[in-house]
């Protein structure tokens, strides 16, 4: 099959950079971006790179290279599904809000509207790839729904998970530690379908980090890494708590550990806890599936990675409510960072979410700064948790567009993300400016606290007390 045109459906955090990179990797394919959100595909179709929906180093760059060249955004998903050879699925899979499975498992409503469409509108046949992280076995839903739909065609479905994390997406995507790629191996149409997508991806990957297998295990994989990357959080988050009522230091800590290779360095950073989009519903919708399969000892050990990271959150919420006295009601209080974690404008449940409605429910006087946030998606983050009115939330909490406003006059600053800008702050002036005592909390163990400390600030280093 020589392939001419692809498409994707979801316009988001996957769908954007992911098809940005194709098409800058492929420039002979024409790659199309649709969404069904005409704000969204306004914002990618904007003349002012400046205003492209998701916030990723090196994206902008990317798509002035390629945006009406091969790469196109729109809304008519029926046109785009009808031209393409291969339909990604990069749409939403959040945790079900309603009946069974509330709060657990993912809600496919997204990925079956998709689904219905590809049937309704293929005019030739397809090969369908799902690039949204997926419960196990979602493929055969998806097969089933396509093969009842109304029309002639063949449709191959495929797994192709996402590794990518969001602040590194393009380098992630640009240099892949590994492309999974789950078809079933016992068709020739479906071993034809795997080696398709794999030659796109062999235009800049290398040929050995190209990984095969059957769908399933490509549906759990992608759900598992998941897993066992919030699990290294969680883990050293709970060894944070230890360390900070020993005196052991959860730097030297991670580091010792870290140098084992068996182990190794990376994710091994203690922090108020983890966020975005993906390890909490993840992990959750793993529980679930491990649940109804019977499997609670299962479920229950991957419960416990999101109840210490819940415990992480609160516990650091309060350690600011017993530092001030035991009372911060009327204190400003302001939270520096609101996104999940640095290099990404995308606050999906970030921990300052909780941390502030804690800390609301105090009553203290919230304050918040962050570098690519904004004031509009802060209070539909704290709207969104529905614990007091929307009234409520602009009354206890105030967003501010410069960081040295933010900090005057406040009893305490809290470090929620690890931006690289709070580094480079004139940390006396601020100081100078705030009331006394003066503290900062750091949640992210950022800033260099002895030199904080000199200046006069009283300060708990998360892992540190
Ligand atoms: P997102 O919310 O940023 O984007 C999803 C987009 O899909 C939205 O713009 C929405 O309007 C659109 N959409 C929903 N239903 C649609 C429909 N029927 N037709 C057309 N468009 C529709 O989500 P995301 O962060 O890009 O995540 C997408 C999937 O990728 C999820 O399954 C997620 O778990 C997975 N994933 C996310 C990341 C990440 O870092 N964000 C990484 C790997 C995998
Ligand atoms: C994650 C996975 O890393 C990625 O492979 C998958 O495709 C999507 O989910 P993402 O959520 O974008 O990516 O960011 P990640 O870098 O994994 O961070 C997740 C959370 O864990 C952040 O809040 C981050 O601050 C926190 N974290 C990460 C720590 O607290 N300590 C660490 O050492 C690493």
């Amino acid at each position: 099959m020589s392939l001419k045109k692809i498409c994707c459906i979801g316009a988001g955090y996957v769908g954007g950079p992911t098809m940005s990179v194709i098409a800058e990797k492929c420039p002979h394919i024409e790659v199309e971006v649709v969404d069904i959100s005409e704000a969204r595909i306004a914002q990618w179709n904007d003349e002012d790179l400046n205003n492209l929906p998701i916030y990723e180093p090196g994206l902008k760059e990317i798509v002035e290279n390629t945006r009406n060249k091969n790469l196109f955004f729109s809304t008519d998903v029926a046109r785009a599904i009808e031209e393409s050879d291969i339909i990604f699925i990069s749409v939403t899979t959040p945790t079900k809000q309603y009946g069974v499975g509330q709060g657990m498992a993912a809600d496919l409503k997204y990925v079956e509207i998709c689904a219905r469409q590809i049937g309704k509108y293929a005019k030739s046949n397809k090969i369908v790839v799902e690039k949204s992280t997926l419960p196990v076995r979602t493929a055969e839903a998806i097969r089933d729904i396509l093969e009842n739909s109304d029309n002639d065609y063949s449709f191959e479905i495929l797994s192709n998970p996402e590794f990518l994390a969001e602040g590194t997406a393009i380098n992630d995507l640009l240099f892949p530690d590994r492309v999974l790629i789950g078809g079933n191996s016992d068709t020739e149409s479906g071993i034809a379908a795997m080696n398709v997508l794999k030659d796109l991806y062999l235009n800049w990957v290398q040929d050995d980090h190209v990984v095969l297998s059957n769908v399933w295990s490509s549906e759990l994989s992608k759900l598992v890494a998941n897993a066992f990357l919030a699990q290294r959080v969680s883990s050293i988050n709970a060894i944070s708590e230890l360390c900070e009522v020993t005196e052991a230091n959860i730097k030297e800590v991670s580091k010792a550990i870290g140098m084992d290779s068996r182990i190794g360095p990376k994710f091994l950073n203690a922090s108020v806890g983890f966020g975005g989009s993906c390890f909490q519903k993840d992990i959750l919708n793993l529980v679930y599936i491990s649940n109804s399969y019977g499997l609670k000892e299962v479920g229950d050990y991957w419960q416990q990675v999101i109840t210490l990271n819940d415990h992480q959150k609160r516990r650091f919420a309060y350690k600011i409510v017993s530092k001030l006295y035991n009372t911060v009601s009327d204190k400003k209080i302001t939270l520096l960072g609101w996104a999940f974690k640095k290099d990404t404008n995308d606050t999906r449940e970030s921990a300052s979410i909780y941390v502030a409605d804690y800390l609301m429910n105090e009553q203290a006087k919230i304050v918040v700064y962050d570098p690519k946030v904004t004031a509009e998606q802060i209070y539909a983050d704290l709207d969104y948790l529905n614990t007091r009115s929307e009234k409520e939330n602009r009354a206890l909490l105030e967003v501010v567009n410069d960081p040295i406003e933010a900090c005057q006059d406040a009893h305490a600053i809290a470090i929620m993300t690890e931006w690289d800008e709070f580094k480079s702050y004139d940390w006396k002036s601020i100081y100078d400016n705030m009331f006394k005592p003066a503290f900062l909390f750091d949640g992210r163990a950022l800033l260099d606290v002895e030199s904080l400390k000199g200046i006069g600030f009283e300060t708990y280093v998360i892992g540190k007390g």
